[in-house]
């Protein structure tokens, strides 16, 4: 199966038109059921509510998920486009909602959380036991000097105290900065530099694929060169290999944290606190430090949880796949299902450790009934065969989520079929939710809502309640149905980002000069003939490989800072598993190319320089790289060759030998 012969959202474009020539009809059409619609919680009197008065429906819905210390009078502030100030004479905060208030309600005894390593060693925390985690860290980071509004870099694995760490900040009003463990000490570094963090926690290692793995070496290496603000470092004992030691600066988390003090007290920050940075890949090269604030935030991760998945918090066990690293681990794992009162399952390894049947044999045991995950899982699955699923019980699944990328109808149907109907052994009558948002999003913001919205494999359908999206053409005029263009949002919605952290001139030309007046999601979509909106894939210089971000450009100028490398071009080429892989051509200097190894040395350089994630799946050297007259790269061109099919219209090369000389060098 490749995902470009598969289908109408499943086509990655440089443009939205290329992807628009993939469209294939898709009729196939599944209704809720009428049980499943009878206990929904998500209703089609949402949208209309919403339409009548989006602010007045986000104020109801921010009012009766949360809890104000002081309630707010004004819901939203737009006069100063395109920064947006939602409930913000407000206060709450976040972690009381997420924990101290359950407590009270009489849900302490409730499992929060049930944790499972990869090596199979367990921990459940309740909501009682997880406040009082929350406390003793809120305490240990005051200890060490942290006051609201100083930042925390996180830099943990899958485990609970990657959560505890969170709303240990959160409640302290610290604003916290997680970096995924898959990025290298130089990307750590910058993005403790470019977030002045004072504190960093992170843990000794993790486990993967059966193997311990280090964490604690890159923090060291992060930190060896002076000019840092961080005073301490936290470390948490999870896979008991040694590490290095810098005396007073390094701490043990059971020392510090643990010894702590279990009472604190909650105050309430304001409505518009900075919550948390989280950096992402952009046009450029340098990462994006996207902030979100915290009263609109909540409410929105609170609103989706809700309704896209159906939540019933007394009786659900809620799975999200993602990492704490990305947003959907911050959205869906840290945030939205604590506020919510639900159970929820967090995994630290690998789908296939020690086994391929892993994560059905976690659903089967932990009675999950929501699973969260992104299409390139799915695809995994899919290639591993349905005899692996089909010897677990799967029946507790009633909602299946997807993330990251367009989905295609064949993943779908299979996601469906074989995981939502267990392997056959049941009508498939599990609804799928194909969820579309970002880094920059906060929160779900195109979704079918289960027992509302008849699905359609492959696309994320309609806008949420109180969400104005569109498509629109090159001069930012709405398409009609059947027509494809840019994604784009015309209101402020709640979980908005507040700004480029440090950088006010770079959100507005990023996200706001595109087209007048509307946010430009960088996404190409398509209405079809119900006004449904189906995503194409990103119209701008960022990667999705395996629902991760990439910026072309940051691996580029990875590639070009090694000294062999003179030039470098990187596109994401069609990749049946991941979506998207790395592809790189580079031209190397003089006598470079004698170097056998110099594919994996520039493999390594990128790992070094970016981090694992980064690294190209190939790089081809080649002899000259195809511009335009007007010295662009013309990444359309190499995207056909590294996918494998003649190079398209080359006319506007200044040198229109180019591809046929790539495509000698490459033959041999
Ligand atoms: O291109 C879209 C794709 O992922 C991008 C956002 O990436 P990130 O900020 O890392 O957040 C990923 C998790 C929310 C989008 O611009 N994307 C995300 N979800 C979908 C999607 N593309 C199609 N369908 C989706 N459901």
């Amino acid at each position: 199966m490749s995902p470009h012969e598969s289908g109408p959202a499943a086509g990655q474009a440089n443009h939205p038109g290329d992807a628009l020539e993939n469209l294939s009809h898709e009729d196939r059409r599944f209704p809720p059921s009428p049980e499943f619609a009878a206990q929904a919680v998500a209703t089609a009197e949402d949208y209309a509510e919403a339409a009548a008065d989006r602010p007045a429906f986000w104020a109801r819905q921010a009012r009766e998920l949360l809890t104000w210390s002081k309630d707010f009078t004004q819901t939203l502030d737009w006069s100063n486009p395109p920064f947006a100030s939602w409930f913000g004479d407000g206060q709450l905060n976040a972690a009381y909602n997420a924990l101290d208030r359950h407590v009270e309600n009489g849900l302490g005894d409730r499992v929060a959380i049930h944790f499972e390593g990869e090596p199979g060693d367990t921990r459940s925390y309740t909501y009682a036991e997880l406040t009082r985690e929350v406390k003793k860290a809120a305490n240990a980071f005051e200890s060490l000097g942290i006051r609201k509004g100083d930042r925390v870099a996180v830099y943990l694995p899958m485990i609970p105290e990657a959560v505890i760490t969170l709303l240990a900040c959160a409640r302290i009003g610290a604003v916290h900065s997680v970096v995924f463990g898959g990025f290298s000490a130089d990307a750590l570094r910058s993005r403790i530099d470019d977030a002045e963090a004072k504190l960093v926690v992170t843990s000794d290692g993790t486990y993967r694929r059966g193997k311990p793995s280090a964490l604690k070496p890159a923090v060291d290496e992060a930190l060896a060169k002076e000019g840092h603000n961080v005073g301490s470092v936290i470390v948490v004992k999870r896979n008991g290999e040694p590490v290095e030691w810098t005396e007073g600066r390094d701490l043990w988390w059971d020392d510090t944290v643990g010894t702590a003090s279990p009472e604190h007290t909650a105050v309430g920050h304001d409505a518009e606190h900075p919550l948390f940075i989280l950096y992402t890949s952009g046009t450029t090269g340098k990462p994006k430090g996207i902030l979100h604030t915290t009263g609109g935030f909540l409410t929105q991760a609170a609103y989706t949880h809700k309704a896209v998945f159906d939540l019933h918090p007394e009786s659900d066990v809620f799975w999200c796949t993602a990492d704490v690293g990305w947003v959907t681990g911050h959205t869906y794992v840290a945030y939205a299902p604590l506020i919510n009162g639900a159970t929820q399952l967090m995994y630290e390894g690998t789908p296939d450790s020690p086994h391929q049947g892993r994560w059905w044999e976690l659903i089967e045991k932990y009675k999950v009934s929501i699973l969260y995950t992104a299409p390139t899982a799915i695809r995994t699955f899919m290639k591993w065969g349905r005899e692996i699923p089909a010897k677990y019980d799967l029946g507790s699944l009633r909602v299946l989520g997807s993330v990251g990328e367009p989905i295609n109808p064949e993943a779908w149907m299979w996601y469906r079929e074989v995981i939502g109907g267990n392997g056959g052994k049941r009508q498939d009558r599990t609804p799928i939710v194909d969820t579309w948002w970002q880094t920059e999003t906060g929160a779900h913001m195109i979704a079918p809502l289960p027992g509302v919205t008849e699905a359609k494999p492959g696309s994320a359908q309609v806008p949420l309640p109180g969400i104005a999206v569109d498509v629109v053409d090159e001069l930012g005029e709405s398409v009609p149905n059947g027509s494809g263009g840019y994604l784009v949002i015309r209101e402020p919605w709640p979980a908005m980002l507040r700004g480029i952290w440090g950088d006010p001139d770079r959100y507005r030309d990023t996200y706001w000069s595109r087209f007048d007046n509307m946010y430009f999601a960088g996404d190409g979509a398509k209405k079809d003939e119900d006004g449904d909106v189906w995503l194409l894939g990103r119209v701008d210089d960022v990667m999705n490989v395996s629902g991760h971000r990439l910026s072309t450009t940051e691996i580029e100028s990875a590639l070009v800072s090694h000294p062999s490398v003179a030039e470098a071009a990187v596109v994401g080429a069609a990749d049946e598993t991941t979506g998207q892989a790395v592809v790189a051509f580079v031209i190397l200097r003089g006598s470079a190319a004698e170097d056998a190894d110099i594919v994996t040395t520039l493999r390594n350089h990128v790992g070094k320089e970016i981090g694992p994630i980064a690294k190209p799946k190939n790089i081809l050297v080649v002899p000259e790289l195809p511009k335009t007259r007007s010295g662009k790269i013309m990444r359309r061109l190499l995207k056909d060759v590294a996918e494998g099919r003649d190079a398209g219209d080359a006319t506007t090369l200044a040198d229109n030998t180019v591809m046929t000389q790539i495509a000698a060098s490459l033959r041999k």
